[in-house]
């Protein structure tokens, strides 16, 4: 199972302090084999939070990266070669919140491959939104995302998907669990061989039911990992 940790907008060189709770956790939970921790800070602490996180159960991953693996005249803009020099093991690629403010599934796709040929792993997020999803069209959009995405990608070993509706994103809303199930089974089917995590809301109250969905492989969590408590909660809870 993956419990991988999305602070976005979130953090500066004191919040890194909340590690040690989560550090001190995962050195006694006996589930601590079994599972894989990331945490995906903003790019200003993916340094100093890799050197916090040596010789623990943590490892560290970006939230975007530029979809050139090599150096270039891009004004702000951070490549996956530079992330993997910092420390990121992980990249987040294709969150809602960047499709919305305008990235394409094409440019989502060259971001992949790029993270991918630089090393990273890759969390690769899709999910429909509210309209498309009363317009029951939630399947077409997320074969839409899945096509183009990994177009003539054919190693996917280091690729994970994350189906996030945006409609459950920071809302408190968590799809109904047949609804939920079925869309995972629906993305395993289209992508063989591919994990694939939930997020949207995931909480420590509302785990208890989505624990029970059995073809989940893990939760990307954006707000409540902003909490040490909570987020050690929520693993601790999908083992009871
Ligand atoms: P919330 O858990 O805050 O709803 O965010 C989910 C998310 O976008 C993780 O990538």
């Amino acid at each position: 199972m993956y419990f991988i940790a999305n602070w976005k907008m979130f953090g500066g060189l004191s919040t890194l302090n909340s590690l040690k709770k989560v550090i001190k956790f995962l050195k006694i939970f006996k589930k601590s084999k079994k599972i894989k921790i990331i945490y995906c800070p903003p790019s200003t602490l993916i340094c100093p939070m890799s050197k916090k996180v040596i010789n623990s159960k943590i490892q560290v991953g970006a939230q975007n990266c530029h979809e050139s693996f090599t150096y270039g005249a891009s004004t702000g803009s951070i490549n996956p070669t530079m992330l993997k020099n910092v420390g990121a093991k992980y990249v987040i690629l294709g969150h809602s919140e960047n499709r919305d403010s305008g990235e394409t599934d094409k440019l989502i796709n060259a971001k992949i491959r790029a993270a991918t040929q630089a090393g990273l792993k890759v969390i690769f997020c899709i999910g429909e939104t509210l309209g498309q999803k009363r317009k029951k069209i939630t399947k077409k959009i997320l074969s839409k995302q899945i096509n183009f995405g990994l177009q003539k990608i054919k190693k996917r070993k280091n690729i994970v998907i994350a189906y996030e509706p945006v409609w459950s994103i920071g809302t408190g809303l968590i799809p109904k669990a047949d609804d939920l199930f079925n869309t995972i089974n629906f993305i395993k089917k289209k992508v063989i061989n591919i994990k694939v995590l939930y997020g949207g809301s995931v909480n420590p109250k509302n785990i208890n039911e989505l624990k029970l969905i059995k073809n989940i492989d893990g939760f990307l969590i954006g707000g409540a990992s902003q909490d040490p408590k909570k987020f050690i909660d929520i693993i601790k809870k999908t083992y009871n």
